[in-house]
């Protein structure tokens, strides 16, 4: 899959479906000569770097001589893997370090490289893994300083996906500072591509939002600590025009769970500049003599047939290369939350009541949500105490009755947080982020825990582990509900302060990891105010992510859609709620296709609801993992291209799809003709829309005949196709 060719010093990285090659210029700066469809020759590509641009020269101060670069490099312009920084490109390097002279200028070239196989494992982070890979690790070293940087890429034999990171090492005999640290560069040369990233706030997580790229510097990035709901890493290019099916498009995601920053560049000469990776805002890393620093790996997903390519490349991605989830292939039980039905307010019988009833609609796993620990009685108290609050709960009593059930038990946990009134904070005041200001930024009447410190980190995991020990969990949902605000920590001195951004994420993965590792029986699933974290690094650990708190089809079909173009669905923690916008059966056909759950009181549930929402739990047994978590997820119309959303999955045999239709407003009767996808067109398939039977080549030439009758608002067909 990767090879040197020495005459021509070109890598040649490639799948027999997509391309990369770099070529080592006699500077020794790694050019970016092609990235795209398998091509069965690559030795004329280098001829791509006659694109644009006038060759550079530079003025050698020891000759007094004004030289241009032997094999014509133009510096300011020419596509690169890691462009030098304070020389004449210009256009934002991937790496910048400062040392003790206080000079900015990075330079690294070419030394030598090393081809392995499968995937590097990073100690401190989440990483792809496989043994379907091929590494390719390019040494490169400063100009003049015994600085040395690592660029690895490693390519997937059975999918197109390049994971690229950087990292560099302090060689020489006086600390200094990384002031940026990006996981990757791409230059393409060409700009014409519209840009399509997923932002958006608490309950609206994910907006689909589709720019030109545009000239000058375009940046996609969070400062918030966390991946956040604000904007999501996963970002794609597409070709202008390109479509579900059709013209080139290439997604990008970070292994990351914190700041980030993607950022496009377009010049004067037309080529498009990205880098990737933890946002620079505040970043700077103390490197000291023989330190190293780490990026997170970059994952970029390569698709010559538009959208659902790339979105299904990150699926399989996802689910075979990033998750270590141990038990990730088994069923996942029907999940049902104790939040919206209560809140804070329970005791144990009636959470004992909610177990009866929860089981009536086919639960398989309670999760007795936040409130059951510390003077937890309101969001005000009790963060950081995690121990049983037994006035309230006898917790032995419920885990004991869901077991005796056959059912799965689940508790919530906030680790990263603490409320000043707490005896955490009375205790340690220190714990918290900032440096002891007499004011600092609550958020939901929380502060966040230095995770910064391995203290705190170590005092929250024997908090946690006592109770693991004493109770009997099968599933933990780790919440987050506030973002970084006085990024300091009592722990560092000032000249490590540009760390913190980074190093909270450093103890949110040491600490998951370490439960993780200890407890591998338990499922782990990730939230954040809904899906305000939800990215591979928490899908490195956690199966599954609350998506959003929002579960009305009023918002969730978009947040939904648009999620599961970069996340597969088995990762999408997906509830029935009781909001009222919707009937029940329209809210449970859409959670189907996520992980099935609820959020309600079941306690008040009619005996139709009850009927309903047991079927839909029953269709979830039945399909999840062949048709949903196993198949293959086509995007057949996006909520925010019209009146209606349409997903389809079809199972890997094509023995099975099911095919999800949800309209918003109403609608009077018109054609409406669902052409489905992915199907063999050979086999016959009974359709339970109108009972017929038909070839597969006939539902993918005319379609499933949605036409005639009105349509009322958010009204729905949930369809399955099965091979007769
Ligand atoms: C967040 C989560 C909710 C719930 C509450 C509990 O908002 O998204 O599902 O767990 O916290 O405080």
């Amino acid at each position: 899959m990767i090879t040197y060719h020495k005459d021509a010093r070109m890598f040649v990285l490639e799948n027999g479906s997509m391309g990369y090659a770099i070529y080592v210029n006699d500077a020794g700066y790694l050019e970016t000569v092609y990235f795209g469809r398998h091509m069965e020759d690559y030795t004329d590509v280098s001829c791509m770097r006659d694109a644009g641009g006038y060759a550079t020269a530079r003025y050698l101060v020891k000759s007094g001589a004004d030289v241009g670069y032997a094999d014509g490099f133009k510096a300011d312009c020419a596509p690169l893997e890691c462009s030098p920084h304070a020389l004449s490109d210009k256009r934002g390097a991937p790496l910048i370090v400062r040392d003790g002279s206080g000079s900015y200028v990075t330079d690294f070239r070419y030394d030598s490289y090393t081809i392995e196989e499968g995937a590097p494992d990073l100690e401190e982070l989440p990483h792809a893994h496989g043994e379907n890979a091929e590494t390719l690790d390019i040494l490169l070293k400063d100009r003049t300083r015994e600085l040395w940087a690592h660029l690895v890429l490693t390519i997937f034999a059975d999918k197109d996906v390049l994971v690229k990171s950087f990292s560099v090492e302090n060689g020489t005999d006086e600390a200094v500072r990384l002031t940026r640290a990006m996981s990757m560069q791409l230059d393409l040369p060409r700009a014409d591509y519209d840009l399509v990233h997923f932002r958006g706030r608490w309950g609206k997580e994910r907006d689909y939002t589709e720019n030109i790229v545009v000239d000058g510097v375009q940046e996609v990035s969070s400062n918030l600590g966390r991946s956040s709901a604000e904007e999501n890493p996963f970002v794609y290019l597409k070709e202008r025009h390109a479509t579900m099916e059709h013209g080139e498009v290439i997604g990008f995601n970070l292994i990351y769970s914190g700041n980030f920053k993607f950022r496009t560049f377009v010049g004067p000469f037309r080529g498009l500049h990205i880098t990737y990776g933890i946002n620079d805002e505040d970043f700077e890393w103390l490197l000291e003599p023989g330190d190293d620093f780490q990026t997170p790996q970059a994952v970029i997903a390569y698709s010559a047939e538009g959208v659902d390519k790339m979105s299904q490349t990150f699926h399989r991605f996802i689910r075979e290369n990033l998750m270590t989830y141990a038990k990730n292939e088994d069923y996942k039980p029907v999940l049902f939350n104790s939040w919206e039905g209560c809140y804070f307010n329970f005791d144990t019988d009636l959470i004992l009541s909610y177990l009866e009833d929860a089981c009536e609609i086919g639960a398989e796993l309670f999760v007795l949500d936040d409130g059951w620990f510390g003077a937890r009685d309101n969001d005000a108290a009790g963060l950081g105490d995690w121990q049983v609050n037994g006035k309230k709960i006898d917790l032995k009593r419920v885990i004991d009755a869901c077991h005796a059930k056959g059912v799965r038990f689940g508790i919530w946990f906030e680790p990263e947080m603490v409320n000043p009134d707490s005896d955490l904070f009375r205790a340690h005041p220190e714990y918290v982020l900032g440096w002891g200001e007499d004011e600092l930024s609550l958020m939901r009447h929380q502060l966040h825990l230095d995770f910064a410190n391995p203290a705190v980190v170590e005092a929250i995991y024997a908090q946690m582990s006592d109770f693991l020990q004493e109770y009997s969990v099968d599933y933990i949902k780790w919440d987050y509900n506030r973002t970084v605000a006085e990024h300091v920590s009592r722990a560092y001195p000032p000249e490590r302060q540009g760390e913190i951004y980074h190093r909270l994420v450093l103890g949110y993965y040491s600490l998951l990891g370490r439960l993780t590792r200890e407890y591998p029986d338990i499922m782990f699933e990730g939230c954040s105010s809904g899906g305000g974290r939800f990215d591979m690094g928490t899908l490195y650990y956690c199966p599954q992510i609350w998506c959003s708190d929002e579960s009305d089809p009023a918002q969730r079909m978009d947040i939904q859609f648009n999620t599961s173009l970069g996340y597969p669905l088995s990762a999408i923690g997906s509830h029935v709620n009781d909001s009222k916008v919707a009937p029940y059966a329209a809210k449970a056909a859409l959670a189907l296709f996520g992980t099935y759950g609820y959020e309600m009181n079941p306690n008040v549930l009619t005996e139709t609801e009850i009927s309903d929402l047991a079927a839909h739990a029953e269709l979830y047994r039945k399909y999840h993992r062949d048709i949903i978590e196993g198949g293959t997820l086509y995007h057949l119309r996006a909520p925010h291209e019209g009146n209606y959303m349409c997903m389809q999955c079809v199972s890997q045999d094509k023995s099975a799809s099911l095919v999800l239709f949800m309209n918003k407003l109403k609608e009077l009767e018109q054609f409406r003709f669902l052409k489905l996808r992915g199907l063999d067109a050979g086999k016959r398939y009974h359709n339970t829309l109108d009972g017929c039977v038909h070839t597969g080549e006939y539902y993918m030439r005319v379609g499933l005949n949605l036409s005639g009758g009105w349509l009322t608002e958010f009204s729905h067909k949930l369809i399955l196709l099965t091979e007769e």
